[in-house]
């Protein structure tokens, strides 16, 4: 417990460089060290890791072992785990640490049902002794802090999270990250901040809890922060093609206004992401992976349809660069 005692404080030290510390979520396919980098460059505070497999960690599947790249402009920076098996999920734990990451984060929320028949991810959550004694064979192994997160419970009838953070806190996790869902839910429906307020409530809990669902503008972190008292906030969807939602969210917070980005701007950081991304994954990953995020990026941004369906269709950065150039030209004359 002593030894527990020394990682929750290097965790709250970690904390304690922020005012109010912004995370970026996890996303698999989304959150690779090129889009982290461009969130933490608009005023993103954590970083972690896509989800990875303890399992194909201990294989050394290489795809698996590129996810823990990060450089030291990313920290504090995170690799997140996901897995059901106590030794497994512990070695892969030590193996991660080697990378030097500040924290280690377990993932007990991934709705994806290959996930979750396993019992891995939010599986867990229909045996809570299991998470227990896995979380614990976790933090016993590594040196680092290690983080949990997680949602709400298994279903409408089973949101057992106030107990299960503060059982999760006994057994020397650093923090907690709660999205405002149960499985049963997976991305639908409305998060339940009332719900992690609660976890925040609780007097017997005294670890950072981390609120993350649907914060999608600097009004909504701020209206949450305000009523449910949370040590931070993480983001998600809201910041696919949307790095400045960090920004946004850092001026609602100190009372400052925030003028969104103009076309041009986004027309360039768009472009700066498809590039770095090519560099690191090759074009045609590269190209395949940015069109997720065009809806953020040009969000509002009148007739861009057309421009769109061309941009999902077209198969080299270049294509991409001319399509999106048109539209810097267009709006700059027009
Ligand atoms: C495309 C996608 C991939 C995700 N991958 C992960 C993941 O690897 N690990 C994880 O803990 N959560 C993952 N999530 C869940 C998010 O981290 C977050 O909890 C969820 O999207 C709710 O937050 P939001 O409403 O701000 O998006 C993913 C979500 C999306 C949309």
């Amino acid at each position: 417990m002593r030894h527990s005692f020394f990682k929750m404080k290097s965790y709250l030290a970690l904390l304690s460089s922020f005012a109010f510390p912004l995370y970026l979520a996890p996303m698999e396919g989304v959150t690779d060290a090129v889009f982290r980098r461009m969130c933490k460059r608009q005023s993103a505070d954590f970083l972690i890791s896509e989800f990875i497999s303890s399992d194909a960690l201990l294989r050394n599947v290489s795809q698996s072992l590129r996810k823990m790249d990060f450089d030291d402009n990313e920290r504090p920076f995170g690799v997140q785990i996901f897995g059901y098996n106590e030794e497994t999920l512990s070695l892969a734990a030590q193996k991660a640490e080697e990378y030097h990451p500040d924290f280690i984060d377990i993932n007990w929320g991934c709705p994806v049902k290959k996930v979750v028949s396993k019992g891995a991810g939010s599986g867990i959550l229909q045996d809570i002794p299991k998470m227990i004694r896995l979380t614990r064979a976790v933090v016993e192994s590594v040196s680092l802090p290690v983080t949990v997160k997680t949602r709400l419970g298994w279903d409408e009838t089973n949101k057992p999270i106030v107990e299960v953070a503060e059982r999760l806190q006994d057994i020397g996790i650093a923090a907690i990250t709660v999205h405002g869902r149960t499985r049963a839910q997976q991305y639908g429906g409305v998060a339940d901040w009332e719900l992690i307020g609660c976890v925040k409530a609780n007097p017997r809990l005294t670890i950072p809890v981390i609120g993350n669902g649907d914060v999608n503008s600097g009004e909504k972190a701020l209206e949450m922060k305000n009523r449910y008292g949370v040590d931070g906030i993480m983001v998600g969807r809201a910041a696919i093609g949307n790095p400045w939602i960090f920004q946004e969210i850092r001026n609602a917070i100190n009372g400052q206004s925030f003028s969104p980005p103009d076309y041009a701007e986004r027309v360039e950081t768009c472009l700066r992401q498809m590039e770095e991304t090519a560099l690191v994954k090759g074009e045609r990953r590269a190209v395949l992976e940015m069109r997720l995020h065009y809806g953020g990026y040009f969000k509002g941004i009148p007739n861009f349809k057309e421009r769109k369906v061309k941009l999902m269709k077209a198969e080299t950065v270049r294509e991409c660069g001319r399509i999106l150039g048109s539209l810097q030209v267009n709006e700059r004359t027009g």
